[in-house]
């Protein structure tokens, strides 16, 4: 695997949660793949997990690692192409990407959507540039569609605590104050569909996620329907992909509650995390048992960690 922007570029899915599992029993076991190899992970976007979880797997395997937090320790990149650069931005992907190229074995990268253009974000015009241009492997830390490190996780976290060969999954939309993109959930929807599990998506009319994600997932927009007999409830607010990145809706109602948690099958919440308490989901659900988002979050690490050791064999 010499690049990991979406769940299409594993050839083997199952193999590669076996993989996870066996570095979770013990993630120093391929610490030797590493060595004298370099990370740099570029992030255009704020990160708490991704950041931590990634540099804590390329270490792990051996690997050195250096970040560059793009808005605010190098020059301010243009992105575009052709354009006249005569504004505040001194340099250009063009001849940013080559150059860290030249100083690293493996990139990781995180651009979200923009919300300028649909198109242009729908065409991951960040990460596309950065594999093209890199002249070596590429890893998405999160894109403008996608956030496949996030999934993989998610993947490893049911297929820890499910109860059933085939659980009942429920990727839920909740309320939230600004225009989140949809990267994660047209992500978490892609992942699953490689799975047997029983996906339900739930929202409100107007937050259809985009055709080439949703394939023939069922939309429940009854919320409390969607949620009867669910093993997993997983909550996420978006913004709209019709009317493009705009907030159609900040019903309280969508909020994940005990009430709503009550109508399943015992089910175990999660979320990717930051998540807005009493906003997106309560306390009560949050802070009870119910809640796997830590476990869901430390499970970044290993999957990250999976993706690596897939790229370092290959290279
Ligand atoms: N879930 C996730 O990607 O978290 P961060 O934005 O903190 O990296």
């Amino acid at each position: 695997m010499l690049k990991f922007t979406s769940v299409k570029d594993i050839s083997d899915l199952k193999k590669a949660v076996e993989t996870a599992l066996e570095i979770k029993r013990n993630r120093f076991a391929f610490s030797h793949l590493g060595k004298n190899r370099t990370m740099v992970l570029i992030f255009f976007n704020p990160s708490l997990r991704t950041r931590l979880s990634t540099q804590k797997a390329a270490m792990n395997l051996g690997m050195n690692t250096m970040v560059l937090d793009v808005n605010k320790d190098g020059w301010q990149l243009e992105t575009g192409m052709g354009v006249k650069m005569d504004g505040d931005k001194p340099e250009h992907l063009r001849e940013a990407i080559p150059v860290i190229g030249k100083y690293c074995d493996v990139i990781g990268v995180r651009a979200f959507a923009r919300f300028e253009n649909r198109e242009n974000d729908y065409s991951e015009e960040i990460i596309n540039q950065f594999i093209d241009y890199a002249g070596v492997p590429v890893v998405s830390m999160e894109g403008a569609t996608r956030h496949p490190l996030q999934s993989f996780a998610d993947l490893l976290t049911i297929e820890e605590f499910k109860k059933r060969p085939r659980p009942k999954v429920v990727l839920s939309w909740a309320p939230h104050p600004k225009a989140l993109p949809q990267a994660v959930p047209n992500s978490f929807v892609e992942w699953m569909r490689h799975t047997e599990y029983e996906l339900i998506v739930t929202h409100p009319e107007g937050y259809e996620l985009a055709p080439e994600f949703m394939g023939d997932i069922k939309v429940e927009y009854d919320q409390k329907k969607a949620f009867k007999d669910a093993d997993f409830i997983y909550g996420k607010n978006w913004s709209s992909y019709s009317s493009y990145g705009k907030i159609l809706s900040t019903d309280y109602s969508w909020t994940i509650d005990k009430e709503k948690m009550a109508l399943t099958n015992n089910a175990f919440f999660m979320h990717c995390l930051p998540v807005r308490r009493n906003v997106v989901v309560t306390d009560g659900v949050l802070d009870s048992p119910a809640s796997i988002v830590v476990e869901q979050a430390a499970n970044r690490e290993i999957t990250a960690q999976a993706v690596l050791k897939m790229i370092l064999e290959s290279m």
